[in-house]
């Protein structure tokens, strides 16, 4: 098949159907960074217990930097800076004597322009015995004890941090408690130098200006044969978040098949403009297998974000942020009525996306236009172009001499 007629039908095809037909990498939004990654900046321990894996992505005239925490509940910062030459400076002397606040920072501090944080508080797990996947509207003597992330104890970040592939994975679990004894809940870390997209479920798209966390819950008894879960999760930004999570419609592709939305959760300066400065972005679905095939997804559901008076328990978060910056929490629910339980893989994932700026958008894989352009593009490429070789076919029989007359 001509090339060129592939392009030109799909090029047609994607005004008729006035689809996003930026896909393919390399296109529009092909902005790079160069990505350094370290583990706990300014520390001359190999392990302190308390780690703080920094990524500095350096713009053409900008700095984003991002940290991912291991004290108390995980958390994922953002810190967007003007200047090439930011950096992060912390002192651990407070930091480890519990003097949190102030001892992170962002220099030089004018250059910050914005900041974010997501951080996972809780993990509540419900006896759903009606299999109403409602945790809202089940009793509440279904619930168990919630594990508060805080209290787990986190494996030491290096052991699994590489440096090259700006990749870090955190496993924590409490172990005084029977039922977590040989289970694990994990965070796994990755930014990235361009777009592309992970290559297991839900590929979500990344960019240069974002950074993904695959979170998954290992090989937990459940305490019912009906168990299943809620991950709540907190996120504080010095912008405005909206009071709602947008749910926008997406693709069903070869990259997440079945799934039609995706989910995002935007920050926007304060003065109502509608320009956004930085995001969450999922797709509402779990997996309950570590390589999940197609009838391993189960949809999950997000509450409506609530406002909440404190920092979140974040030792790194408390360092970075000032008091007074609001903290919104919200819930995913995992599963929906009739979907297995827990307790038939023991294994739960799920994928976010945090970032600056304008989240990325899901066009049409190259593949899937290819398949479209050629199934239905072509005879309508072939129709204009014919008609237009036609007109000029006809144009030259004309005879000359209608010149304008001025
Ligand atoms: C990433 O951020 C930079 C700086 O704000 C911006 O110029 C660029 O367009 C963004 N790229 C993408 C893909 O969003
Ligand atoms: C970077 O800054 C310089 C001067 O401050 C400006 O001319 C240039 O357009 C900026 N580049 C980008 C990509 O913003
Ligand atoms: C670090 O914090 C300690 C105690 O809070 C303080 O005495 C010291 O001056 C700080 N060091 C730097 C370099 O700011
Ligand atoms: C905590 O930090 C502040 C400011 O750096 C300092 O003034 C204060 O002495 C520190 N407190 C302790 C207990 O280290
Ligand atoms: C960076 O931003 C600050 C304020 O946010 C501004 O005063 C400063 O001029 C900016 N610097 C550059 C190089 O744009
Ligand atoms: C299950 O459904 C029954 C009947 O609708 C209701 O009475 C009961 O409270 C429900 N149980 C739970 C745990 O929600
Ligand atoms: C386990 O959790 C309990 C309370 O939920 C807490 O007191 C304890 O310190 C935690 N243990 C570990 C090892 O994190
Ligand atoms: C991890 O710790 C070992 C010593 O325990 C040290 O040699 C190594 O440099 C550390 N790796 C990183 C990436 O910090
Ligand atoms: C980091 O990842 C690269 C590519 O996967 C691999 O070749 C390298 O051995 C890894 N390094 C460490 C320290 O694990
Ligand atoms: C944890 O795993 C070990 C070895 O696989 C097993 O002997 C033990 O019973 C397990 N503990 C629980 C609470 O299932
Ligand atoms: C999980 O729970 C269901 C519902 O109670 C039960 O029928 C099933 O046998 C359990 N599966 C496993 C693997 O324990
Ligand atoms: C999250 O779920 C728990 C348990 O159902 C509930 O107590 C809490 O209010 C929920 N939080 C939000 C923000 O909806």
């Amino acid at each position: 098949m001509d090339s060129g007629l592939v392009q030109s039908s799909t090029f047609i095809l994607c005004l008729l159907l006035r689809l996003h037909c930026t896909s393919g990498y390399g296109d529009e939004d092909d902005y790079r960074r160069k990505v350094s990654m370290e583990l706990n900046p300014g520390q001359t321990e190999p392990s302190v217990g308390v780690d703080v894996a920094h990524v500095r992505a350096v713009g053409s005239n900008d700095t984003l930097h991002f940290l991912f925490c291991s004290h108390e509940a995980p958390a994922l910062m953002l810190v967007h800076t003007n200047s090439s030459s930011s950096n992060v400076h912390i002192n651990w002397t407070a930091f480890l004597s519990g003097n949190y606040s102030g001892s992170l920072r962002v220099e030089p501090e004018s250059s910050v322009q914005f900041s974010s944080a997501v951080v996972f508080t809780r993990l509540w797990e419900y006896d759903d015995m009606n299999d109403t996947a409602d945790p809202e509207h089940v009793a509440p003597s279904s619930f168990f004890p919630s594990y508060e992330l805080k209290d787990f104890s986190w494996k030491d970040l290096n052991a699994t941090v590489n440096l090259t592939t700006h990749t870090a994975t955190l496993c924590g679990r409490n172990n005084s408690k029977s039922f977590m004894s040989n289970g694990s809940l994990c965070l796994a870390f990755s930014a990235f130098e361009s777009r592309g997209r992970d290559s297991v479920w839900p590929s979500l798209l990344h960019n240069a200006n974002s950074s993904q966390l695959h979170v998954w819950l290992d090989n937990v008894i459940p305490r019912s044969n009906q168990s299943r879960f809620v991950l709540e999760l907190q996120s504080v930004s010095s912008a405005e978040q909206k009071g709602q999570v947008d749910v926008l419609k997406s693709i069903d592709d070869e990259y997440t098949p079945s799934i039609f939305k995706v989910s995002q959760w935007v920050s926007s300066p304060s003065n109502a403009s509608s320009e956004i400065l930085g995001y969450t972005q999922w797709k509402p679905v779990a997996y309950r297998t570590a390589h999940p095939k197609f009838e391993d997804a189960t949809p999950c559901r997000h509450s409506d974000p609530v406002l909440v008076s404190q920092l979140p328990p974040s030792g790194w978060v408390r360092a970075l942020f000032r008091d007074g910056l609001q903290t919104s929490t919200l819930n995913i629910t995992f599963s929906i009525a009739g979907d297995p339980f827990y307790n038939v893989t023991n294994y739960l994932s799920w994928s976010v996306l945090m970032g600056l700026g304008n989240p990325p958008q899901d066009s049409f894989s190259s593949l899937v236009l290819t398949i479209m352009a050629v199934g239905l593009g072509t005879p309508l490429a072939l129709i204009l172009f014919g008609g237009v070789g036609a007109c000029v076919f006809k144009k030259k029989q004309q005879p000359q001499g209608y010149e304008p007359i001025n």
